[in-house]
């Protein structure tokens, strides 16, 4: 199966890729490499580097290309970031996702998956969120992701869109925002203190990226469209996270506590519960948080 994948140079973008060459897929990688990187993709891979938002910078890096399954990875992914340069994001996740939903009908894709994100969406959710759960978006980034979902539902291809948790897994970056574990880990084997933000009582659905993938090659069927979680449906406290990074890590350095990031967008609890994808047979999560790290840490 020929298959493009948007953002392919990031963190889930070239883990997709990688699990798509080790079944025997052919991988596009599509990518401006703003936060992504080539070192990220085995040799071998293609890499067309283009930005999404623009349209004929899109269609010129894939001439005459045709793919069976579009992956929408590409965005910008920060939370903050997104309330200070507004414009930026809107241009990237929604013109970017308007731009390649209709590459995908150009190019006759039998199908489109589109990355959404659960936590930027719902807002704060003391109960894990089903995609029945209001829509509360408190940033930017939230809104136009959910702009987004609505590009793809109203699109003449069938596509499906994930709500992701909080991915975590080899290849992340410790300067994004939302790493928490690449940022602890890295500190960690520095033997640095880790800076936690808050009182260390935040909450957030951690999904292995393994387990991310396996939804997005699982949608390829084609049985599903609309809206899915992709979580675990168990809210992790920063405070227990650390405490299962020691499991596998042995006693952390300092901790740090400071003040909560500015900005009025992060939440303080954040949970998806993925019963629908469960139940109609897309996913479920197999990675227990403590197995995930291993293989991260591992990496
Ligand atoms: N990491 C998470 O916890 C998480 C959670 C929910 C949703 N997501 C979604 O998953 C997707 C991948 O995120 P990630 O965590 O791998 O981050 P990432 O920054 O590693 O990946 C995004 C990729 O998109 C590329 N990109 C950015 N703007 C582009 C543009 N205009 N044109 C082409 N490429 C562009 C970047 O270079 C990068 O390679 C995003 O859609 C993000 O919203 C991530």
């Amino acid at each position: 199966m020929r298959v493009l994948v948007t953002g392919g140079a990031g963190f889930l973008g070239s883990n997709l890729v990688d699990a798509l060459v080790a079944r025997g897929d052919t991988a596009i990688a599509l990518d401006d490499l703003s936060t992504g990187s080539r070192t990220n993709l085995k040799p071998g891979v293609t890499l067309r580097v283009a930005d999404v938002s623009n349209e004929a910078a899109l269609y010129q890096a894939v001439t005459g290309q045709e793919f069976e399954v579009i992956v929408h990875c590409a965005s910008k992914t920060k939370v903050v970031e997104s309330m200070e340069k507004p414009e930026l994001y809107r241009r990237v996740i929604v013109d970017g996702t308007r731009n390649v939903l209709a590459l995908a009908r150009d190019r006759r894709a039998r199908m489109l998956v589109n990355i959404s994100t659960g936590g930027a969406i719902y807002g704060e959710t003391p109960i894990c969120a089903t995609e029945e759960t209001k829509t509360e978006p408190p940033s930017n980034y939230g809104k136009f992701k959910l702009e987004a979902e609505r590009l793809a539902a109203e699109a003449p291809i069938p596509t499906i869109s994930l709500r992701l948790g909080n991915i975590y897994g080899p290849r992340q970056r410790t300067d994004l925002e939302g790493g928490v574990v690449a940022i602890f880990a890295a500190a960690w084997k520095r033997g640095q203190p880790l800076t936690v933000f808050g009182d260390g009582e935040d909450q957030r659905d951690y999904v292995y990226v393994g387990d991310a993938v396996d939804a997005i090659t699982s949608a390829f069927a084609g049985t599903w469209t609309g809206v899915f979680n992709v979580g675990t449906g168990v809210a992790t406290s920063v405070k227990m996270l650390i405490r299962v990074m020691a499991e596998v890590l042995g006693p952390p350095p300092q901790v740090f506590y400071t003040a909560a990031r500015a900005g009025g967008v992060e939440l303080d609890r954040s949970c998806l519960d993925s019963s629908k994808a469960t139940q109609t047979g897309l996913w479920r999560p197999k990675t227990t948080l403590a197995d995930g790290l291993r293989l991260t840490l591992a990496a």
